[in-house]
């Protein structure tokens, strides 16, 4: 009995995996991304297998009007392009031709989530994060590409081309203020591979996972902030639970401390009722006083805004003000 259902499984599996073997290469195939990939960096990997003997170019391109054109030779099966993407679903083509005749096209469409805009913080359900670095992945790549970990922990590149990650992820840390481990190619420091209280689940899915909240991986590097911070008798919610990441991007970003917008647009995200700058003025008329659109006069060359008044992660004060009495705070840049 035993051995009946042993055979009758070896030829179920034979059965079953034959045709596997048989498959022929398809004339166009998008191997990365996978079907509804959700995004966290604006710019994804755009890698393609082709039957090289039936077509002669392939042409990328994205929904914002960029468009890259390959030609492919008799000998390469993959061809790869970063592409950008936009916040929100982004649809992605890839049209085969042999001569001027399209001969095949296959499209994929990706969601770029965001921390700070509410509106593309949930994407619709038929995305999910969709890990890449895993083995069988990676099997894929290899054939072309060393997907091994070759940074020494602590130790910038001195040439970061020379990093095996830069090769795939060169445009990560090229926004105008780049934060210091991302630049000097230093990824594992926080991708170590852990997970936290808020993604256990994705435990095991990547290689490269870190642990959310990114806290204590922050706080490695700049043991000063944790000290200073964890003295001080308010704490801000979002820095407290320990999601720098909810304002940091931790690569490189347009803003300097590498915030995700510029400060006011950071705080109004969370916190639109504040914009009228209503409850700065406790008075029985309801005084608007200015956020933002104003010189700071305490912060010479610095525009007015949220943290001209507020410290984002800690303070002594209630209300996270940046003086220790309001009335301090007024004469900071009113005279008395
Ligand atoms: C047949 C060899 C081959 C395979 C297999 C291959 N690549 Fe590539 N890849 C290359 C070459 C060669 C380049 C350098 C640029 C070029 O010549 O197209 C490259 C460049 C890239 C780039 C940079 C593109 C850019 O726009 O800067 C990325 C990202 C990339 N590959 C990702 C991948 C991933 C992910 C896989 C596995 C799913 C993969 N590649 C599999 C050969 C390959
Ligand atoms: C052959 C190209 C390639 C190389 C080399 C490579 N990556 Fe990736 N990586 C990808 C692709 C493709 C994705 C999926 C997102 C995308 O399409 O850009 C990805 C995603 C990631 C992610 C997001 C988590 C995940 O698994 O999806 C992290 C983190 C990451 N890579 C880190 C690294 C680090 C660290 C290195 C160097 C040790 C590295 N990568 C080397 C191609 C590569
Ligand atoms: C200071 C910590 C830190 C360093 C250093 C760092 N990362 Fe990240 N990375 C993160 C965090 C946190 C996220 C999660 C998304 C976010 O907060 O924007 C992330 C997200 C990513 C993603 C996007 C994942 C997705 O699903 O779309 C990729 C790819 C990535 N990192 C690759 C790298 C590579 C390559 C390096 C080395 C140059 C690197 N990271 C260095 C903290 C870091
Ligand atoms: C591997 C060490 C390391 C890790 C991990 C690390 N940082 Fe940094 N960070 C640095 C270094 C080095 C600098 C540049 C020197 C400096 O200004 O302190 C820096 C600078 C910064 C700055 C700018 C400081 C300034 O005054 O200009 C911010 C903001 C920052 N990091 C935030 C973070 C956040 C948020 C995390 C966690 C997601 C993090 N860092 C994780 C090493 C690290
Ligand atoms: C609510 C948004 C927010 C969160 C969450 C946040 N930060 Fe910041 N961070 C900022 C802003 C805004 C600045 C710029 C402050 C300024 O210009 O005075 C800043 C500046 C910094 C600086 C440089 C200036 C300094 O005070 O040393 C470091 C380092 C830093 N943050 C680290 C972190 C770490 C680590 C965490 C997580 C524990 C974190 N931040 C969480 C908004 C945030
Ligand atoms: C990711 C969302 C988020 C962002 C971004 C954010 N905050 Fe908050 N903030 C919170 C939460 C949650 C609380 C606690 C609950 C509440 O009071 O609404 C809070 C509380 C506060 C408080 C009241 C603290 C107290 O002790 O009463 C102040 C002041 C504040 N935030 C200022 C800021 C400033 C300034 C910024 C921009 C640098 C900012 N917030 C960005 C989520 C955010
Ligand atoms: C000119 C200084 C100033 C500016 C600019 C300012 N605030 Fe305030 N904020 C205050 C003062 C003063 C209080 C009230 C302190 C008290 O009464 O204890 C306060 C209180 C708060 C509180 C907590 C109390 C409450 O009513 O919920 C939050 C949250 C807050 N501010 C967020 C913001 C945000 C977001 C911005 C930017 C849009 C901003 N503030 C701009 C001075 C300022
Ligand atoms: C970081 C600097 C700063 C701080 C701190 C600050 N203010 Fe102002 N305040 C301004 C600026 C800038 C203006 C606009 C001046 C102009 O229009 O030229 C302003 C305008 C005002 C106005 C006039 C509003 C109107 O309707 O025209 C009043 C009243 C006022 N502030 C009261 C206060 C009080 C009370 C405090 C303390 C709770 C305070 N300010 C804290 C910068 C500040």
């Amino acid at each position: 009995m035993k051995n009946c259902t042993y055979i009758k499984y070896i030829i179920f599996t034979l059965l079953f995996s034959l045709p596997l073997f048989a498959e022929p290469i398809e004339i166009l195939k998008i191997v990365n991304p996978p079907v509804a990939r959700i995004s966290e960096e604006n710019v994804i990997s755009v890698v393609v297998e082709v039957q090289s003997a039936a077509i002669d170019s392939i042409v990328i391109s994205n929904d914002m009007n960029e468009t890259f054109h390959l030609s492919v030779n008799s000998s390469r099966t993959h061809y790869c392009k970063k592409i950008n993407l936009h916040l929100g679903e982004n649809n992605i083509s890839v049209n085969a031709y042999k001569g001027a005749t399209l001969v095949k096209q296959e499209k994929q469409t990706v969601f770029l989530t965001s921390k700070v805009h509410k509106e593309y913080r949930y994407p619709p359900n038929k995305y999910s994060t969709n890990f890449f670095h895993n083995n069988t992945n990676e099997k894929v790549c290899s054939k072309c590409h060393d997907m091994s970990v070759n940074e020494v922990p602590g130790v910038a590149f001195e040439d970061i081309s020379k990093s095996n990650c830069y090769k795939c992820h060169s445009t990560l840390a090229s926004k105008k203020h780049a934060h210091a481990p991302a630049v000097n190619w230093l990824c594992t420091s926080c991708h170590n591979g852990k997970v936290g209280i808020y993604n256990q689940a994705d435990k095991n899915k990547s290689k490269y996972t870190y642990p959310d909240p990114i806290r204590d991986v922050c706080f490695s590097c700049h043991e000063k902030n944790k000290n200073k911070w964890s003295k001080k008798r308010f704490n801000h919610e979002p820095a407290e639970s320990g999601r720098c990441n909810k304002c940091h991007n931790s690569h490189s970003e347009q803003s300097e401390f590498y915030l995700r917008t510029p400060a006011w647009e950071l705080c109004t995200g969370c916190h639109k009722d504040k914009i009228e700058g209503v409850h700065i003025v406790r008075t029985f008329t309801s005084i608007r006083h200015p956020t933002h659109n104003k010189k700071d006069p305490s912060r010479p060359g610095k525009d007015l805004s949220c943290i001209s008044c507020h410290n984002p992660h800690a303070s002594n004060a209630s209300s996270l003000l940046v003086d220790d009495t309001v009335h301090g705070l007024c004469t900071r840049c009113h005279e008395k």
